[in-house]
């Protein structure tokens, strides 16, 4: 039996918050974000949207593409440091508001690999028999906890979420290998007080360090290479790091994943709403081998391989 995504979705709000409407917020320019970064703007939730809602648009994209119904999931997860309350979870949240009323339900805190981790659980429920049908969200309203009096942070972060509905698929298809990872001895690199306090030089060393690697490791682990990969989807964190990920698979630049730029870092979101916007505009084709790496606070690591198809 094997577990894969069956449907996909995603939420942005509508405020645009672009370089030049920062520079007049902090002492910052265009020129240092682009290319330090290749974030050209991001997208802010107001006040009245909170986690739980754009975790509900996506999941109700995600939904109708898989074409199942709210009451035949049997688990929520939902990858998110920003929840609406410690608790409930947003995943109970959800539960109420999709009438998922078999589904178990709870958050995960793996920050940025939090999607990674989802996807990783998802598996090893469906693939033991035990669910059918799990829905994985990754979902961040950063904005709340972002210091906008902070150059350092606050050019970094946007707000957003992404859904998955994970289901049996064919052989051969879906997730085929993961890995996953945590270093807690880095937790003092990246890790919010009030706010989002980074060491981002720290941070850069090691996400581009371990995302190739766990590339690489989870095509190896299918006795696959890297000249395999069809298509790479890095966590959208810093166009440097995706591009050393990207470098370290040896695979051409139309191969990868890129709304950095459109969105900022969205943490957990950013993987799943890639992949539901490359999924739909077509760049995601049946059979693909399709590699999906992300990093983050704890420090935690995450990838999955997919062979793209139902
Ligand atoms: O999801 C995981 C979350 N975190 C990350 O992925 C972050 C990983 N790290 C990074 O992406 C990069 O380290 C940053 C984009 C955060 C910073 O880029 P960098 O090339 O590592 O720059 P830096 O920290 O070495 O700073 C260079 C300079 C500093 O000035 P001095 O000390 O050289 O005079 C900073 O004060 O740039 C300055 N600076 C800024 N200048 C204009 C820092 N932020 C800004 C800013 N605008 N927003």
């Amino acid at each position: 039996m094997n577990a894969g995504i069956i449907g996909v979705g995603h939420y942005v709000p509508e405020k645009v918050l672009t370089n030049a409407d920062l520079e007049k917020i902090v002492d910052t320019n265009d020129e240092w974000i682009r290319t330090r970064t290749g974030i050209e703007e991001r997208r802010i939730a107001s006040d009245d949207i909170d986690t739980s809602h754009m975790a509900y648009f996506s999941a109700v994209r995600a939904l109708e593409d898989a074409e199942v119904n709210g009451e035949d999931l049997d688990l929520i997860l939902v990858a998110t440091v920003t929840p609406d309350y410690p608790f409930p979870s947003v995943a109970c949240q959800l539960q109420e508001r999709l009438g998922a009323k078999k589904a178990a339900a709870m958050d995960i805190s793996a920050a940025c690999s939090g999607f990674m981790y989802g996807l990783a659980t998802a598996k090893q429920f469906i693939e033991s028999g035990v669910y059918k049908n799990v829905l994985v969200v990754g979902v961040e309203k950063l904005s709340k906890i972002v210091d906008w009096e902070d150059r350092n942070t606050c050019v970094l972060f946007g707000d957003g979420a992404g859904a998955t509905v994970l289901g049996q698929v064919e052989d051969g298809k879906g997730i085929l290998s993961f890995e996953l990872g945590a270093d807690g001895t880095g937790s003092k690199h990246l890790y919010q007080d009030e706010y989002i306090i980074m060491n981002g030089r720290e941070v850069f060393k090691f996400a581009v360090r371990q995302m190739g690697e766990s590339a690489v490791n989870v095509v190896e682990k299918i006795g696959l290479n890297k000249e395999d990969v069809d298509y790479l989807i890095p966590h959208q964190a810093n166009i440097r790091i995706m591009e050393a990920a990207r470098e370290r698979l040896g695979i051409e630049e139309e191969k990868m994943a890129v709304n950095v730029n459109k969105y900022g870092n969205t943490s957990a979101a950013s993987i799943p709403i890639a992949l539901s916007e490359d999924v739909k505009n077509g760049k995601i084709k049946e059979d693909d081998l399709v590699v999906l790496v992300g990093f983050g606070g704890g420090l935690t690591w995450g990838a999955v391989a997919i062979r793209w198809g139902k």
